[in-house]
């Protein structure tokens, strides 16, 4: 799939899912979110929430001088609706920001699927701040048990899918190393396994409709969901391993890379 299909397909897809990553993530054991915005919890200063969607960051740092940017029209407007703000529709590749002005960016599930991706990162540094934060939240494909594999093993197969066609995928296990070559300073790239509660025909529909498929037709999403409806059981759960990564924005002064 060429860009300009990917981005057409992103710009469907949020149109007619809004608020999916966030519903996908209320069926797990802890919340990714607030996970993600722990190291972000006493920054100083402006925080951007890149691709925010919904915006359930904005929920995990409510003092934060937080704004959320997204291209979704229907994802903001899913934001707004439960009073989160304030909201700007943009390109994660043009910021409407001042160069040097944000303390910290925020960025939850969106690095691995955003275009083009070095314009993106390159937005990031330029409006934070020197020695400013990116916390950075995206799929891992590691960390998975034997049992957890079997598991996915089923989801895909009831999705007819291999693999998530994403334009980045060097953006998830690989993003420490990426932001090193992109000028960062990687403080921590951890990874953490949740389970998501499979355990309804709701939560089965939910998981099919979620993963991003561009070639997974309406019709296809919900024979998936009705064979996954069989499986998902009472106790059922599946692993979500997710990895956080910490960044700096070198201040200029002996930037110093840990190994
Ligand atoms: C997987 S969702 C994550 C949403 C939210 N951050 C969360 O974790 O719940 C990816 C988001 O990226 C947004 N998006 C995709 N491409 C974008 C772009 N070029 N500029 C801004 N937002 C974009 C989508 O509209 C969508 O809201």
């Amino acid at each position: 799939m060429d860009e300009p299909d990917w981005r057409r397909f992103v710009a469907a897809y949020h149109h007619a899912h809004p608020a999916i990553t966030e519903r996908l993530f209320a069926l797990a054991d802890a919340s990714p979110y607030a996970w993600l915005a722990e190291p972000l919890r006493d920054a100083r200063g402006p925080v951007l929430d890149l691709a925010c969607g919904s915006a359930p960051v904005r929920a995990e740092l409510p003092d934060a001088d937080w704004v959320g940017i997204d291209l979704s029209s229907a994802e903001l407007a899913e934001a707004a609706r439960r009073g989160r703000g304030p909201l700007v529709r943009a390109d994660a590749g043009v910021i409407p920001v001042a160069s040097g002005s944000v303390r910290a960016v925020c960025a939850a599930m969106c690095l691995p699927v955003v275009t083009p991706l070095p314009d993106v990162l390159g937005e990031i540094r330029r409006v934070l701040r020197p020695g400013g934060t990116l916390a950075a939240l995206v799929p891992s494909q590691t960390g998975l048990s034997p049992s957890g594999t079997l598991s996915w093993v089923r989801v895909m197969a009831a999705l007819r899918a291999v693999r998530q066609p994403w334009p980045n995928p060097q953006a998830r296990d690989g993003l420490a190393a990426l932001l090193r070559t992109s000028g960062f300073r990687v403080r921590s790239d951890e990874r953490r396994v949740f389970r998501l509660a499979v355990d309804s025909a709701d939560a089965a529909q939910l998981l099919a409709d979620a993963l991003y498929l561009p070639a997974l037709t309406p019709r296809r999403a919900e024979a998936a969901g009705r064979s996954l409806a069989r499986w998902a059981v009472r106790g059922r759960h599946l692993e979500l391993p997710l990895r956080r990564v910490v960044a700096d924005l070198p201040t200029g002064r002996t930037p110093q890379e840990p190994t």
